[in-house]
């Protein structure tokens, strides 16, 4: 038998995903913070680059290299005062373009000098997050879900949180029916239903959708039995669109990105979108049943072996791991380049 490997024919395998180093990732937009955790300088990590974020005006908001061109302090260690990011070594200060406008070891009438500036990148405020991206030739702008604007609608905005997990890793289990009754058995799964049906997988210009119904024992505010018609665009590489209908016809949509930090190294954004009120289920009970999911998928992805391997050869799967499978091959395609065709 043949075997299937899934190595760009630029690179030797294996084939471990390594998000640092692959420059095809930084062409897409990544969600970093909630927009509401920035004002002053704060730190975010994107693909092993460290960043400072900050807001020089109230709804205007910055990203740099956090790193002061004089002596490499960390700028999110700094302060903002007025407009101005300071930096906390010597006190130079920043516009939200990233040049220097004081340095206060210089008279005030002399000239800053040209490379007093910082590394920026662009920043778009999108969902309640703030999106960058380290090119200056993106792939494709930040998705637009025209959907989620709905009014009918009501936005529960989930706190960050951070995984010791691989970005692939991590999406993978959100496609992956098949650990619901096992790692999910204390919230809504049950050893007692391990059998899932296959999912339907499909290539789209974003990505891939998948499509599954899943039979749960539980859902936020309930604990009795229904069905999940869960139909899931992945946008590539690590943005995930989870709709999810219920039998009684709630819908409730997770957006969720997952950020890749590091190789090992993940921030989970999520906002979720809903149908009923909260009188039907208040957004804190929402919040508190993730908050337990997510620890539950942190007991298992946290302790895995650090590595997500687009060699088809390295890990066994069974017919029920096709979106696995298709997403494997959607990231060989996006780091190889040939993705979006
Ligand atoms: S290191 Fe930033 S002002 Fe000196
Ligand atoms: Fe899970």
């Amino acid at each position: 038998m043949t075997a299937e490997v899934l190595t760009p024919a630029s690179r030797e395998a294996p084939t471990n995903l390594q998000v640092t180093w692959e420059p095809e990732l930084r062409r897409y937009w990544y969600a970093v913070a909630r927009a509401d955790a920035v004002r002053g300088p704060i730190h975010r990590r994107l693909l092993g680059t460290d960043l400072v974020l900050w807001s020089p005006v109230a709804g205007e908001y910055a990203a740099a290299e956090d790193r002061c061109p004089h002596r490499d302090a960390r700028l999110s260690d700094g302060w903002l005062d007025d407009c101005s990011l300071v930096c906390p070594y010597h006190g130079w200060e920043f516009d939200g373009g990233g040049q220097a406008t004081r340095i206060p070891q210089l008279p005030a009438d002399a000239a800053i000098p040209p490379r007093a500036e910082l590394t920026t990148y662009p920043v778009v405020e999108r969902y309640g997050w703030l999106w960058t991206c380290l090119s200056d030739d993106p792939v494709a702008p930040v998705p637009a879900l025209a959907e989620l604007d709905d009014p009918k609608w009501r936005v529960i905005h989930e706190p960050e949180s951070e995984w010791d997990c691989s970005a692939a890793s991590l999406v993978d289990n959100n496609n992956d029916a098949a650990h619901i009754a096992f790692v999910h058995r204390g919230t809504f799964g049950s050893p007692a239903r391990p059998d899932v049906p296959v999912a339907d997988v499909t290539r789209t210009g974003f990505g891939i959708t998948v499509r599954i119904e899943i039979p749960v024992t539980s859902r936020p505010g309930t604990v009795e039995e229904t069905k999940r018609y869960v139909y899931n665009d992945v946008h590539a590489p690590f943005l995930m669109v989870i709709r999810i209908a219920y039998s009684d016809g709630v819908n409730h949509i997770m957006l969720k990105s997952c950020t890749p930090a590091d190789d090992n190294s993940t921030r989970q954004l999520q906002v979720v979108f809903r149908d009923d009120s909260e009188a039907d289920v208040p957004a804190a009970e929402i919040a508190a049943f993730d908050a337990r999911v997510w620890e539950e998928d942190k007991s298992v992805l946290e302790r895995a072996l650090p590595r997500y391997s687009l060699d088809l050869t390295t890990n066994v799967h069974l017919k029920i791991d096709r979106p696995s499978i298709e997403y494997r091959r959607l990231l060989a395609d996006v780091i190889s380049g040939r993705f979006p065709e």
